[in-house]
């Protein structure tokens, strides 16, 4: 029988705004219709979701270190930029995790071009809108699953 994969999805400060917050940069679609989808898809793949979106970083840390989940699909947001005790975090639970920005992070401001993630994430996808999440959930499941068949 084929393990039900948990995938936990992340989003940091600010991002319970969206849907009214910058459309140019961030779209129209608001926090909890992306959630509602990626739950969905995920159920439809035999695999659960959970999330957490917070303004506080200790509440993003509690909960990736209190998580069984197999997976971490995250939105720093403005944490991606400052963040080392996020990344730490989740180096410190080694989970593979997949890092999303609903905006192009390369195409803004210099200090967007940082990020404490990217270089210990599974992959980067960004500038791709809510599909990013998308893209990310079936990634991690293809992940995991060519992860249990080795
Ligand atoms: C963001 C990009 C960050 O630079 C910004 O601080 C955010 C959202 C994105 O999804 O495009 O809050 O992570």
């Amino acid at each position: 029988m084929s393990k039900n994969f948990q995938i936990l999805l992340v989003n940091g400060p600010n991002l319970n705004l969206l849907g009214q917050r910058e459309p140019g940069h961030y779209g129209h679609q608001t926090l909890e219709t992306i959630v509602d989808a990626l739950r969905q898809q995920a159920e439809q793949a035999g695999a659960t979701l959970s999330h957490v979106q917070s303004n506080h970083e200790g509440v993003l840390i509690d909960t990736i270190q209190q998580s069984e989940a197999d997976f971490v699909i995250i939105n720093p947001a403005a944490y991606t930029h400052t963040s080392v005790a996020l990344r730490d975090a989740l180096l410190g639970v080694a989970k593979p995790f997949i890092e999303v920005h609903l905006s192009n992070v390369h195409a803004r401001e210099s200090f967007r071009h940082t990020s404490y993630f990217s270089d210990v994430a599974i992959g980067v996808i960004c500038g791709l809108g809510a599909d990013g999440y998308r893209y990310a959930l079936d990634a991690a499941l293809a992940f995991l699953k060519r992860q249990a068949s080795e």
